[in-house]
């Protein structure tokens, strides 16, 4: 399905995209950083963060912080929650309210029921919605036995024993207990909590000698809600005890009774000892929970905790139950978001920040303010085309927003304010880092520093990657070590760990002679490497495991490769029409080589490094004795036999290339029915034309 033009979309729709988005991200996140099983191509993750960051780019008040999570992946065991878990359908405006009574109403036919559901007689529960981390308790005859997080929300993470440390979670419930009980609620933290949080932080940070005040080391939370989710997600309970932890509880999970109403049910939360919203209200109708949503609204810049909506809940459970789930979202219940809190402030500089990936950010550094609570000195201005398209100059004033988990953003500037001498601000076409080109790819809005294995921003990330276990393997070289050698200017591209001496080593920290002698041992081991490695290894953009594997099949060998990726930057040239007609490289992808390339910087590196190691000249496997090893073929049309895919994947067992377009370099073209223009090419060309039964004779069958 083609994807929507994001110049078309409505907020609400955005939202939902976005949501899917961010789930089809960590899916694959998780399949290639934790299984280490890739589901989906380079090419195809690319995509995805593109449609992600062009939607986020147009709706910033939607854009996500990337999560911060202090405990890797895996720390905690996993927990099947009872019942799902599930999240809530967001309204932005009045009428997505209206439409959401309107399809309750639109549910029930009987006229009893129909009456209890009418837009001025339905009963609902207005409270807050937190912003926080959610959290699932499960009590057995009162007492707490097991505590987990949300995660997929049908999958959690066991946090019982930090949970244990929260004050405001009672351990054993008041009064009368059912047998069994799972009880759902926000874990927060107050806004000046937090700010005394990132304060203590800060100071243990600056209270360490300098060598150990790596950038690892620092850890400030970005806002209330990372600070709560990253204490809870502590391997130490002690360091979640220490953490200023708060608790509401505002639902039930797998339970041995039901509670009848939402509101009554609150009643049994508080005797048992949980803490309800104070703000919670049960209402009737519409209006009651617009008019609720507006008092909440008006209180919300003095609460002490962020909340970013009301959420609106039918208050009788029978209702609940009959109005069931669409999809992982309730239809009894909807968020009603607020929108985002802003302040205006004066814009003292822009900065340019490399990430660890190389993308160029400018972050506008203001006179400080305070946002609904909480004091705001930087905000994030996205990209070049948003600088332009808002035209923001140093000097101006501007309106900035803070939106839940957000980065505060620059929304506008107040042209009235603007000074005589105001500058439009130019975008730089270097890296501030490293002085290297940044260029930005056609059709993207980010613009990249190209110096990746040389510029510091991004030194320390591709080291890593130089070194982990699909790359160069090398054991015993964490990222602590990686970044300790490269600031004392020990190791500063890849080509130093090939350098480095038992001397260098010794009299570190942490490096006794055994650990140095298995380091040594492990990279003298690296320094003959399959050619497809020491392609992924490089770090090019897009250039992931599954390319490196392609273009390492089609190059044969390292200097082949170079020469063609050099040769390429001309588009008009046979080097480029050559790389783009491999079969999943297009275009995109080209560009990102050929960019690589075109950098000195880069080429220094690579040249650098084949002084050290040898890069073994790719074999097709089994394919000796194959009659189309080293052929290129190119399917078109539609095979009656097998699949495309299929199809291909014999060929390549069986040594051959497997190309997406027709050149001069085509051995054979394979044409099934329907075949369109690759036929007439080949013809042209004069290149082996042969039906599907004429392949298949070939290849024996
Ligand atoms: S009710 C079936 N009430 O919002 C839905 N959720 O987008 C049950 N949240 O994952 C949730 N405050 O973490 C509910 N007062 C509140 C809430 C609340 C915050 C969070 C919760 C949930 C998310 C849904």
């Amino acid at each position: 399905m083609k994807a929507a033009d994001v110049t078309k979309l409505t907020k609400a729709q955005a939202a939902k995209e976005l949501e899917k988005l961010r789930a089809e991200m960590a899916a694959a996140d998780e399949a290639y950083h934790v299984k280490d099983a890739p589901e989906i191509t380079d090419a195809e993750y690319d995509a995805l963060r593109r449609r992600l960051e062009s939607i986020e780019a147009r709706f910033p008040e939607l854009a996500e912080a990337r999560p911060v999570a202090p405990a890797p992946a895996g720390a905690f065991a996993k927990v099947a929650h009872g019942r799902p878990m599930l999240s809530l359908d967001n309204a932005f405006y009045q009428e997505d309210v209206e439409r959401f009574a309107q399809s309750v109403r639109n549910f029930f036919v009987r006229p009893e029921d129909v009456a209890r559901v009418e837009r001025d007689a339905i009963r609902l529960v207005a409270e807050p919605k937190i912003d926080g981390l959610s959290c699932s308790l499960t009590y057995e005859k009162g007492v707490l036995v097991k505590a987990a997080t949300r995660g997929d929300g049908a999958i959690g993470e066991d946090v019982t024993q930090n949970v244990r440390t929260i004050a405001e979670i009672p351990q054993k419930l008041k009064g009368k207990a059912p047998e069994r009980i799972e009880i759902r609620g926000e874990v927060y933290m107050t806004k000046p909590e937090f700010l005394k949080l990132n304060e203590k932080l800060e100071a243990e940070f600056l209270a360490l000698p300098p060598e150990k005040q790596t950038k690892n080391r620092r850890r400030q939370f970005a806002n209330p809600r990372n600070a709560a989710a990253g204490s809870v997600r502590q391997l130490d309970p002690e360091i979640t005890r220490s953490r200023p932890l708060r608790f509401f509880a505002y639902a039930w999970g797998a339970a041995s009774a039901e509670p009848e109403s939402q509101w009554e049910f609150y009643d049994r939360l508080k005797d048992w000892g949980f803490k309800v919203n104070p703000l919670a209200r049960l209402v009737t109708g519409v209006d009651g929970a617009l008019k609720r949503y507006a008092a909440i609204a008006e209180q919300r810049a003095d609460l002490a905790y962020d909340i970013d909506g009301v959420v609106y809940k039918i208050d009788e459970v029978s209702l609940q139950a009959r109005l069931g789930f669409v999809g992982r979202t309730p239809r009894w219940a909807i968020a009603h978001k607020f929108p985002a809190e802003q302040a205006r402030t004066l814009l003292e500089s822009i900065e340019i920040q490399v990430g660890r990936t190389g993308a160029l950010t400018p972050v506008a550094y203001l006179k400080p303010v305070n946002v609904g609570g909480v004091l705001v000195a930087r905000a994030t201005l996205h990209n070049e085309d948003e600088i332009q398209r808002k035209d923001v100059r140093v000097g101006d004033t501007v309106v900035i927003q803070r939106a839940g988990d957000v980065i505060p953003q620059v929304v506008s500037v107040v042209l009235d304010e603007r000074p005589k001498n105001a500058k439009p601000f130019r975008f730089p076409e270097t890296c501030p880092e490293c002085g290297s080109a940044a260029v930005r790819a056609e059709g993207e809005v980010v613009r990249r520093c190209t110096g990746g294995l040389v510029c510091p921003a991004q030194a320390v990330e591709r080291l890593r990657l130089f070194v982990s276990r699909d790359a160069f393997d090398i054991e015993g070289l964490g990222e602590k070590s990686i970044i300790e050698f490269f600031k004392d200017g020990l190791v500063k591209m890849p080509g130093d760990l090939f350098r480095l001496k038992a001397g260098d080593l010794k009299d570190r920290e942490g490096w006794k002679e055994k650990s140095i002698q298995n380091l040594l041992a492990a990279i003298e081991a690296r320094r003959t490497i399959a050619l497809d490695r020491f392609i992924f290894a490089l770090g090019i953009r897009q250039v992931g495991q599954a390319t490196a594997k392609l273009l390492a099949k089609n190059y044969g060998t390292l200097e082949n490769w170079k020469a063609a990726m050099v040769a390429a930057s001309d588009p008009e040239s046979e080097a480029y029409a050559t790389l783009t007609a491999i079969d999943q490289i297009g275009p995109s992808v080209a560009e990102d080589l050929i960019a690589f390339f075109a950098e000195e910087h880069n080429r220094t590196v690579v040249d650098d490094l084949t002084h050290e190691v040898t890069a073994e000249a790719f074999v097709a496997p089994s394919a000796t004795g194959s009659p189309i090893a080293d052929k290129t073929v190119v399917f078109t049309g539609t095979l009656e036999k097998m699949t495309r895919n299929e199809a291909k994947a014999r060929a390549e067992a069986l040594g051959a290339k497997v190309a997406g377009s027709v050149s001069k370099r085509t051995d054979y073209l394979i044409v099934g029915s329907d075949a369109g223009s690759k036929a007439d090419k080949a013809r042209a060309l004069g290149v082996a034309t042969l039906s599907e039964d004429e392949w298949l004779a070939l290849i024996g069958g």
